[in-house]
């Protein structure tokens, strides 16, 4: 016998290098906790159908707990034959309880124990990457009621448009993230959905009763058909591409304090605890920060991508291809995490230089105030009879430009004589061109 759960019908052995193939042991152990966890449960429902005796489940339940100790202390040790978590807990309760640990698994598979550990790892870590996210929307926020008052150019383009406040620049962001996290309950929603009870493929015929199972792990509602329950991976899907989404928000927020962070710009400066120098030219402060999230956004994509690729082939039910979605969770989760967290670094100690803000808004940037201005007015002509020369009180430009406190500086075409208003040196835009 190979000493392997599922060995009783093996002769020979494995080779050695397909041994470690096989293996998940390695990254899978990070779901010890919801292992435990679903193992408890299911000796409950074990016990509810008779299959255990009180005694045996009290006995079960201690085991476990003794198992949960160990990973909890670090003193939990693997066996070169433990294939993955499911089988080395299991082997630990039976080496802990005797041969009671057996009977825990009476029509449970790994297939639905697996997908239900899976679960209840991704609820508690959505809800953490949740409360990072809030925390770093309310960051911006606060920010931005902060800084109210500051103007700086907004651009279409790359190219100076119209003046906006700062905080609109932010807030543009944090409606992107409030998405996001509007998106993430809905993932969270379906997530909390039971699969526990489905056995391999066909179900559990001992009586097993889910709805205690679902009582007992706080599930919002059981899965109603057990071959697609088993090897769905809907919900891992739906939480790397809620993960892409934020990252591709994310970047594009870091892509434009990288820029505006830039000499030529001069608008941010990144706090000392979130840049990095260089080795050879001591002037430099980079944005690594900013640039690494920018980077994980790839990366996290890569997940979602190769996530999709393996699901896409797969005939009907579990196959062994599913393992795979669990280094893409663990590793997208990490990613997430530590994004969230040094976005609100950032954002949190970002300065700003208002004053390189100001000194970038430029009078043609007002060109699109005028038009809308000379609509109110009833077009140019209208305008023109109560327009003042620049510069002077009555010109209206000058007044459309105090708020951004500078003096009119409309460039006034050669050749038109200095008491002529702005609206008639005004050179139609394509926007201007309807009202005039
Ligand atoms: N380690 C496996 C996984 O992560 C557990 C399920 C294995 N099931 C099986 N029938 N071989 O998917």
């Amino acid at each position: 016998e190979s000493g392997k759960l599922w060995g009783g019908r093996f002769v020979g052995a494995v080779d050695p290098i397909m041994e470690k193939f096989n293996s998940s042991i390695t990254y899978d152990r990070n779901l010890w906790e919801v292992d435990v966890q679903g193992s408890k449960a299911y000796s409950r429902g074990l016990e509810k159908a008779g299959l255990l005796t009180k005694a045996e489940m009290d006995q079960i339940l201690r085991g476990l707990d003794k198992v949960a100790e160990e990973w909890a202390q670090g003193t939990f040790k693997l066996n070169p034959n433990d294939e993955d978590i499911h089988t080395a807990n299991e082997r630990r309760l039976k080496e802990l309880i005797g041969e009671t640990a057996g009977k825990l698994h009476t029509g449970r598979s790994r297939n639905d124990q697996v997908v239900t550990d899976l679960r209840l790892w991704m609820r508690q870590n959505c809800s953490t990457l949740s409360a990072l996210l809030w925390e770093l929307i309310k960051t911006m926020v606060d920010r931005a009621e902060a800084e109210r008052d500051i103007l700086f150019p907004g651009y279409t383009h790359l190219q100076r448009a119209q003046p906006i406040r700062w905080s609109h620049w932010i807030l543009s962001h944090t409606m992107a993230l409030t998405r996001d996290s509007e998106r993430l309950l809905e993932v969270q929603k379906r997530i909390n959905v039971l699969p526990l009870g489905s056995g391999a493929i066909a179900g559990n015929p001992l009586g097993v009763d889910r709805e205690l199972l679902r009582a007992v792990l706080n599930f919002g509602a059981i899965t109603v058909n057990s071959m697609d329950a088993t090897s769905e991976r809907d919900f891992v899907a739906e939480f790397l591409f809620w993960a892409s989404l934020c990252m591709t928000h994310l970047s594009r927020m870091a892509e434009d304090l990288i820029l505006y962070g830039t000499k030529e710009f001069s608008f941010v400066q990144l706090s000392d605890a979130y840049s990095t120098g260089s080795s050879l030219m001591p002037q430099k402060k980079n944005p690594d920060s900013l640039e690494l999230i920018r980077s994980k956004a790839g990366r996290v994509f890569g997940r979602c991508a190769g996530l999709l690729m393996t699901l896409k082939g797969l005939p009907s039910t579990y196959n062994k291809d599913l393992q795979e979605d669990k280094e893409a969770v663990f590793e997208v989760s990490d990613t997430m995490s530590a994004v969230l967290q040094v976005a609100t670094g950032v954002i949190s100690t970002l300065q700003v230089n208002r004053e390189n803000m100001a000194r970038a808004l430029s009078p043609d940037m007002l060109a699109t105030d005028l038009a809308y201005y000379l609509v109110r007015k009833g077009g140019t002509q209208a305008a023109s009879q109560r327009c003042a020369p620049p510069g002077t009180r009555r010109c209206h430009f000058a007044r459309l430009m105090r708020p951004l406190g500078k003096p009119c500086s409309w460039p006034r075409p050669k050749g038109l004589p200095s008491t002529s208003c702005h609206y008639r040196s005004y050179r139609p835009s394509a926007v201007c061109s309807r009202v005039m």
